[in-house]
């Protein structure tokens, strides 16, 4: 179906008023804008990508994107909420496999959407990877509350890992500090180190690429100069994973500007090593986050 006729019917089955509708983006991937008394929000069918998130009462977005993402049928889109799954990072055994899975690269379902009591807008998105059924709920109002559910519909045990990689607009990293995982052992992952937990704030002064495990604790983005602070609740979320690419690797990503690592942080609801998931035939499970600012 064209990008123009699956808009078109979009718009017909799922469109609500103004608070949802449907648009071809300029790349030919579609994708759904959000209105309502809450927020303004946009997310592509492409990876089930939540691209956009501001709550009307903010000056800016809570979601950071790159200017320089790509957006095509066979690339992640930089930036907002990728979803990593059914691995994280490199494949454990293949090594041509994508990095971070399959879900940001292929295209969703729209299953159902519909507007509740007070106006928040609830959109469903599924998709299907092996034995995988996978269901995203994203619930658009003050907060931003996306849950994905994975469902193992084959005849064996399965195992996965997940993460909600999501990219935060901050106002620049020497204003920002991260707190919720001063109980939490973490694996530097470019030393390749196991550390314990620490009492300080995460701040930005490097690179940073940490997994911490065994933690569901709600993190905070401390953002003194946009004066807000960010929460990130979680939701049957066992690892957390913190990110900023700083100089070298900025540059050595094609779809992220020199000078953005910057104006964004990741803080990843996450379940990975150590805390991948395993699922018996017809078994499922939710991993969430709640996103807001207080
Ligand atoms: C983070 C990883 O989650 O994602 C980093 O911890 C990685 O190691 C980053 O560089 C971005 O990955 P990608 O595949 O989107 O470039």
């Amino acid at each position: 179906m064209s990008g123009k006729m699956l808009v078109d019917q979009l718009n017909r089955e799922f469109a609500i008023g103004e608070a949802l509708q449907f648009k071809a983006h300029a790349s030919g991937l579609v994708l759904g804008q959000v209105a309502n008394d809450f927020c303004t929000a946009e997310f592509f069918l492409h990876g089930a990508h939540v691209t956009r998130f501001q709550p009307v009462n903010q000056d800016q977005p809570v979601l950071f994107m790159s200017g320089s993402s790509a957006f095509h049928d066979q690339q992640p889109i930089r930036g907002g909420i990728p979803i990593c799954f059914p691995w994280f990072s490199s494949h454990p055994t293949d090594r041509d496999a994508p990095s971070h899975g399959l879900a940001r690269i292929q295209s969703w379902n729209l299953a159902r959407a519909f507007d509740e009591e007070d106006g928040a807008i609830v959109v469903d998105l599924s998709t299907r990877i092996g034995d995988f059924q996978l269901a995203y709920r994203m619930n658009f109002s003050r907060e931003l509350d996306a849950q994905l559910k994975v469902e193992n519909r084959g005849s064996n045990e399965v195992t996965f890992e997940i993460a909600l990689h999501s990219y935060f607009a901050i106002s620049d990293t020497e204003h920002v500090k991260i707190t919720g995982l001063e109980q939490a052992s973490f694996i530097d992952q470019l030393e390749n180190r196991q550390y314990d937990p620490s009492p300080h704030p995460v701040v930005f002064d490097r690179e940073i690429d940490r997994i911490y495990t065994n933690t569901d604790a709600t993190i905070s983005i401390h953002d003194a100069a946009y004066d807000r602070i960010m929460e990130i609740e979680k939701l049957n979320s066992r690892s957390t994973v913190i990110w900023n690419p700083w100089i070298e690797k900025s540059r050595r990503m094609p779809d992220f500007g020199d000078d953005e690592f910057h104006h964004m942080c990741c803080v990843e609801t996450a379940n990975i090593r150590g805390n991948e998931i395993k699922l018996r035939p017809g078994a499922s499970h939710t991993t969430g986050a709640v996103h807001r600012i207080r």
